[in-house]
């Protein structure tokens, strides 16, 4: 899939990097260039909402746009919903168990998630696929057979047990993030000289530019961070 461009050379325009782009880009909120980017190879197109990392939510809307879009296409549309159940906006009232939010859209659009990131319960390897195309789903379910024959009874039994008290881990872990956002906000804002960022609206993650270049350059910064706070910055691309 096809993001904003980062790349520039000097004596062009420097791409403009505001949050809004940020936003539009990262989420190909641009749905239709994300669909002229696709050739007659492409068989599917794979978004991730809530997105990793960026944290920002396609409206039920937007995801029924990209399944249009995917149907005239004829291609299949993947929906990672793993961070679905971590959205700030929930209070413990509307935190109803909906497994395939976008699988409804069309019998060529297939939902996923899991419950390693919301739970923190890597360890048990449940997740689950949701499609209403019934071929599709014999395929899954052969291929299922073929990797694992069958799920771990022992994890779902833990699944089972997790659920029964989702709203109230559920509730707890919201209010947490939402403690923790706040703490960031609050940095990103005293630091608005160098830092902007796309606020997440739901998961785990968050992504911050370093707009300006820190006191002595990104490499002396990133020394700084590994020898004074432990921390190791990865190259992003
Ligand atoms: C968006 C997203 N989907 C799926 C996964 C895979 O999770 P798991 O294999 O633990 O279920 C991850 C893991 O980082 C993720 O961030």
């Amino acid at each position: 899939m096809r993001q904003g461009s980062s790349c520039h050379s000097p004596g062009e325009q420097e791409p403009d990097n505001s949050p809004t782009l940020l936003r539009s880009h990262l989420l190909f909120r641009d749905f239709e260039s994300l669909f002229n980017g696709t050739t007659r190879a492409t068989k599917l197109i794979s978004v991730c909402s809530p997105n990793n990392p960026v944290g920002i939510v396609l409206s039920s809307s937007e995801v029924q746009s990209l399944a249009s879009l995917a149907q005239v296409n004829e291609l299949y549309l993947l929906v990672d919903e793993t961070y679905a159940d971590l959205n700030y906006a929930s209070t413990s009232a509307d935190i109803e168990l909906v497994i395939g939010l976008a699988a409804k859209f069309g019998d060529h659009v297939i939902s996923v998630s899991s419950m390693s990131k919301v739970y923190g319960v890597l360890g048990i390897r449940i997740g689950w696929l949701a499609t209403t195309n019934n071929s599709l789903q014999e395929t899954f379910l052969a291929a299922k057979e073929l990797i694992s024959i069958s799920g771990s009874v022992v994890d779902e039994f833990i699944a089972e047990q997790i659920f029964s008290r989702r709203t109230e881990l559920l509730s707890k872990t919201i209010a947490d993030m939402i403690r923790r956002r706040e703490h960031v906000a609050s940095w990103v804002d005293q630091e608005s000289e160098f830092l902007d960022w796309v606020e997440p609206e739901a998961g785990i993650m968050c992504f911050i530019r370093v707009k300006k270049e820190p006191v002595g350059g990104l490499a002396a910064f990133y020394q700084r961070l590994l020898k004074d706070h432990g921390v190791y910055v990865g190259r992003g691309t």
